[in-house]
């Protein structure tokens, strides 16, 4: 999705790719394939670009250190990306910073899962560190029993367990800002995302009926990270909003550096959409504005369904509503994958959401009129 903001600037993208038939590769003319674990791979394409950024957390340490050391111009820097890449470390840092946070711990042992949930109560949630994504990784437990196999593979692995409180939030928010370099950033208005099963299904923004004192922290906060932790591109904050003694409040829920599914609508709602800001700020450039164009925008994610035919879909939902626009990224369709998303933007908030719904229901195949 950086293709077309890159193409656009006339700026050559290069994707270094784990597949031949990868999304990425197939609308980026260079792209070579290799393995990301694999630093001599990894170094070797990194050299022919004047800067290098990713698409996913999962690039590992001695990669980057490797890329660091050779003089690679990377954003995010490894010494950033770490806090996106170990939701432990993330949760330590944003401790000493004193953002507000789930209450946490790790654990290395059932002794310390029993201790935890017994003093913040029944169920707790626990995380695999690293590596997890749409809530695969992430676990309700209702007793340290629950977590016996993670437990095991944590203590093979010497990783541990992240434990938090099941924070009893109203909604989840995310705040978006992107960063250069220099230090420059921008953010888009505070967005509510709203999940199923773990997977973000529907994007709001701006959060409707947000406070304006919180949607304020939110934003400060955001801000404040990426100059704490030097993050260069963009940052996606998601945050639980809850209901504190003092009123509205949030808690930083996870960090991802990198643009993200909370920033989608930005892409047709906002004057400069999430990829072409990820461009501006790793390369350096002035960042552009994060205006929304509208009222409203509403996202809806496509997830795979029965039918991995998805074309003969497009004519009916681009018939029935022409402000609507889909977005499809060329994925394999497995059931529950996140395969593409649809914006709609306008004044009316119930109606736009129906029908972004809709449109993405029809392509997955849910609805058939
Ligand atoms: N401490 C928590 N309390 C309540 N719900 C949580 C908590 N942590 C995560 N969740 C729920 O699980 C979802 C996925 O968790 P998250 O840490 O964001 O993992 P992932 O890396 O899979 O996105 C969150 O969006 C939220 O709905
Ligand atoms: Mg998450």
């Amino acid at each position: 999705m950086c293709a077309g903001p890159a193409a656009e600037l006339g700026i050559t993208l290069s994707v270094f790719a784990e597949a031949e038939d990868a999304s990425a590769a197939l609308v980026v003319p260079s792209s070579p394939v290799g393995d990301h674990t694999v630093a001599e791979a990894v170094h070797a394409f990194a050299q022919h670009c004047d800067v290098v950024t990713f698409d996913h957390e999962h690039v590992p340490a001695h990669v980057l250190d490797l890329l660091v050391a050779e003089g690679v111009e990377l954003h995010p820097r490894p010494a950033a990306l770490r806090f996106a890449q170990d939701k432990l470390a993330m949760r330590e840092r944003l401790t000493e910073l004193g953002i507000p946070c789930p209450r946490w711990t790790r654990a290395d042992d059932a002794a310390e899962v029993t201790a935890f949930g017994d003093a913040v109560g029944w169920p707790v949630v626990a995380k695999t560190p690293r590596g997890g994504y749409d809530g695969k990784g992430v676990r309700l437990a209702a007793s340290a029993d629950d977590l016996a196999d993670w437990l095991e593979r944590a203590e093979a692995e010497g990783t541990g367990l992240l434990l938090e409180e099941r924070v009893p939030f109203v909604r989840e928010l995310a705040v978006l800002v992107a960063r250069s370099p220099s230090g420059q950033a921008a953010a888009w208005p505070v967005v509510e995302t709203v999940q199923t099963d773990g997977i973000c299904t529907e994007v709001l923004a701006p959060a409707p009926e947000l406070d304006d004192d919180l949607a304020a922290d939110a934003v400060h906060a955001a801000l404040r990270l990426a100059g704490e932790l030097d993050v260069t591109g963009v940052l996606a904050v998601e945050m639980f909003e809850v209901v504190d003694a003092g009123g509205p409040a949030f808690r930083v829920n996870e960090l991802a550096m990198r643009p993200h599914n909370s920033g989608h609508w930005s892409m047709d709602g906002a004057v400069t959409g999430q990829f072409e800001q990820h461009l501006r700020a790793v390369l350096d450039l002035p960042l552009g504005s994060p205006r929304p164009h509208e009222r409203w925008t509403v996202m809806a994610n496509v997830l795979g369904g029965d039918y991995p035919d998805l074309y003969p879909t497009y004519r009916h939902v681009m018939a029935r509503d022409p402000e609507a626009k889909v977005h499809m990224y060329g994925k394999g369709v497995r059931p529950g994958r996140k395969i593409g998303h649809v914006n709609i933007s306008g004044d009316d908030l119930a109606d736009l959401r129906e029908r972004a719904a809709h449109a993405a229901d029809y392509i997955q195949g849910v609805v058939t009129e």
